[in-house]
């Protein structure tokens, strides 16, 4: 069991196999929190030392107990309005306008098995391989209920929440604020860690110490957003890779989320994470319930490394699915670099020939194949193929390249629509904007209303309609804009505060759909790149175009920031033309396909515009791809420099079963005369022999481990890095 409760003491403890969670409800019901870190198996309540702090209050009942203050104490959801002064998991309007909730707890159940959660993503598992428990809390001044959900997967070190706040009342409430977790620590001195960016610069990790006060990272554009990742990590000032404490939480949400901590007058720091308040608020009506997101939270005592690995296992066993979960991505060519809008079938399947001859899986039509599509100003939403560019339609296109041996892949933007297309002209209402007021365009576009049944319905339709009219075997699913104008005209005015949320339900509504009603199309998430790369979307998708930045040496970084939370399998990426088409950079071809490597891999770009030479090298390097493809997407990841301040990236991928390694990487700048750089492996077996292929040297792992290797010599700029080391048996 990995979960106990002692009913005399009301304490709930959580183990997984190298981490411990405790709480417990005291003689007046509150819900403390006790621990969370390393595995102690002792009540670490010994821990926790009040006293009488002024303007600290009591609670009614305890009044002459002044050590007493749920203001600090370590709570495991705190609700405003009743002597909390941090920040709140919990805000409530009550039927008689006070925002209060005084949370106490009434019961508790155990039993096997994950939850799941109605209308939102959630880590699932087998029966056996998770448990849950559920915690009751009631408010003690009305009929307010609050299921607080803790799901465990042992084995991999996770533990995931989310609240369920239930109005068991007569009258209605409001939802202020509803996160879904909230972590209190009375002790320690944390970093922080986001991360951020921008479009084509997103989740570069910035890391800094807590200061006193509330510090926070709040989306308010309608997705998870470039800027800011739904997820943080806090760690001790020493931690690093592999060594100190930290602690990460990944919310399962596709919206604005919050993430913010507050490092608190007792130098205690409280973590909270959910739906972002700022664009929520949700009319709780008696007799309803409310489902927050899932957040997935993990510990390491033994630095990032560790923390890493038990989100990408989690992510890739209990959160993707489908047919692609564990089967090998094809290798793609994409065209959108190659052509932008100009293309014609012709065109297409010129690229199409040599990228099958090269070796390549599948090809995959980007945007401008739809209604007047010429250019980003027009045409979406009129998913119906324009026969001016692709003479015949669509099935002559896909049989066409079926028969060269590829697989043939589509893209949509189905919740956007442009102001000059058929689908505005004749449902202008089904687009977000406020009547009265113009709305804001963003690559000339709108976005649609997903709160509304019949856009869901129309974009089931049309999206399965092209799926069934060919022979189509993956869908890219991007979203290029953030919302605002928040109005839908099926929303009462006391409602649209809910919009933004439900406008997420909406997506994942309809991702479901058409996930469950095409189960072999693999589907990959994109928004402007890796603009909506998160938990929840990987739940429908198994692979999310990373960033619309295709230069390797900036995908470095970017892939860097990325592998904190995901895993390598998640992320997509492709090898595209030089110059850069973002940075002007000129990278060699096999830098630019190792870094593609960590990941779905594919190409973007017109292979026939190749010399013989990069010609040669691609179809080695779809050879090595598939080789090592096993390894990169099951492997463990071990991220052996920063290329935020190394003057290299590398980074290192191990089998489970520790046989091999493949060590890849880029060295940024040559200089004359230059040392060669050693870099330690990790996660070998000590005491096995491994051959590195290039030369057939042999070494140990203590020794790679200890001692590591040198890199290999380099010429030029952004040398690549490529080792493989093969155990002998
Ligand atoms: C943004 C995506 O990230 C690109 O890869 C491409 O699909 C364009 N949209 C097409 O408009």
């Amino acid at each position: 069991m990995s979960i106990t409760a002692n009913d005399q003491t009301k304490s709930f403890c959580i183990l997984t196999d190298n981490t411990e969670y405790r709480m417990k409800a005291d003689g007046n019901g509150i819900l403390k929190h006790i621990w969370y870190g390393n595995r102690v198996e002792t009540d670490m309540e010994y821990l926790l030392d009040f006293h009488d702090v002024g303007f600290s209050g009591n609670i009614y009942t305890s009044a002459h107990e002044r050590h007493y203050s749920i203001d600090t104490m370590p709570l495991e959801y705190p609700a405003s309005g009743c002597g909390d002064f941090r920040i709140p998991a919990l805000t409530v309007v009550q039927s008689d306008g006070s925002s209060a909730a005084d949370l106490r707890f009434v019961g508790y159940n155990i039993r096997k098995g994950k939850y799941s959660i109605p209308g939102l993503p959630a880590v699932y598992a087998d029966e056996n391989e998770a448990e849950t428990l559920e915690i009751y809390l009631k408010d003690i001044a009305s009929d307010l209920f609050v299921t607080l959900k803790y799901g465990v997967i042992a084995r991999y070190d996770i533990i995931t929440r989310s609240a369920v706040i239930s109005n068991k009342g007569k009258t209605d409430m409001q939802l202020e604020r509803a996160l879904s977790m909230c972590l209190d620590f009375t002790y320690g001195e944390w970093d922080r860690i986001y991360f951020t960016g921008r479009h084509t610069m997103e989740r570069i990790p910035e890391r800094a110490p807590l200061m006193h006060g509330i510090q926070e990272s709040s989306g308010m554009r309608g997705t998870s957003s470039h800027q800011h990742n739904p997820s943080v990590i806090l760690c001790s000032r020493d931690c690093t890779e592999t060594t100190g404490e930290c602690f990460g939480a990944a919310l399962m949400y596709s919206g604005s989320c919050k993430t913010q901590t507050e490092y608190g007058q007792l130098n205690e720091t409280r973590l909270v994470m959910g739906i972002n308040p700022d664009l929520f608020s949700w009319e709780l009506k008696r007799g309803e319930d409310f489902y927050t997101p899932e957040a997935i939270l993990t510990y390491s005592g033994s630095g990032f490394e560790q923390l890493s690995h038990n989100f990408h296992r989690v992510i890739r066993n209990n959160v993707c699915r489908g047919r692609y979960k564990k089967t090998e991505r094809p290798v793609l060519i994409n065209n959108w670099e190659a052509t932008y809008f100009d293309f014609d079938e012709i065109k297409l399947a010129e690229i199409a020939q040599k990228a099958a001859e090269l070796g390549v899986d599948m090809f995959v039509m980007d945007d401008g194949w739809f209604g007047k599509r010429d250019s980003d100003t027009s045409g979406l939403g009129d998913w119906v193929v324009n026969e001016s560019k692709l003479k015949g339609g669509l099935k002559p296109l896909t049989d066409k390249i079926r028969k060269m041996g590829l697989k043939f892949g589509i893209w949509f933007e189905p919740e956007m629509v442009s102001e000059d297309s058929d689908l505005f002209r004749n449902h202008p209402e089904w687009a977000i904007r406020i009547p009265g007021r113009k709305p804001s365009l963003s690559r000339c576009q709108l976005v649609l209303d997903m709160t509304r049944a019949d856009v869901r319905e129309y974009l089931y339709n049309a999206i399965s309609n092209v799926l069934n009219s060919a022979d189509i075997s993956y869908v890219k699913w991007d979203m290029n804009r953030s919302i605002c104008d928040w109005y839908s005209s099926v929303l009462k005015r006391e409602a649209m505060g809910e919009m933004p949320h439900r406008y997420v339900l909406g997506l994942y509504e309809l991702l479901e759909r058409l996930t469950s009603d095409f189960p072999d199309v693999l589907f990959e998430g994109c928004s402007g790149g890796g603009g909506r790369f998160d938990a929840g979307m990987l739940y429908y998708c198994p692979q999310i175009w990373c960033s619309d930045n295709t230069d390797a040496y900036d995908r470095t970084r970017i892939q860097y920031g990325t592998s904190f939370i995901y895993p390598i399998s998640a992320v997509g990426s492709h090898v595209s033309a030089v110059p850069n088409h973002q940075t002007g950079r000129v990278t060699p071809i096999e830098a630019r396909a190792v870094t593609a490597m960590a990941g779905s891999f594919g190409y973007e770009l017109d292979l026939n515009t190749l010399s013989d030479e990069e010609k040669s090298a691609v179809k080695n390097q779809i050879i090595r791809f598939r080789r090592y493809n096993k390894l990169i997407h099951n492997g463990d990841y071990f991220r052996l420099s920063s290329p935020l301040t190394d003057k290299f990236a590398v980074w290192q991928f191990v089998a489970e079963d520790k046989s091999e390694a493949l060590v890849h990487g880029m060295i940024y700048k040559t200089e004359s005369n230059m040392l060669r750089y050693p870099i330690r492996l990790r996660g070998l077996k000590a005491d096995t022999a491994y051959r590195l292929e290039t030369d057939g040297a042999v070494y140990t792992g203590r020794a790679l481990m200890n001692g590591g290797i040198l890199l290999p010599r380099s010429m030029g700029d952004y040398s690549p890095i490529e080792m493989h080391f093969v155990e002998i048996k």
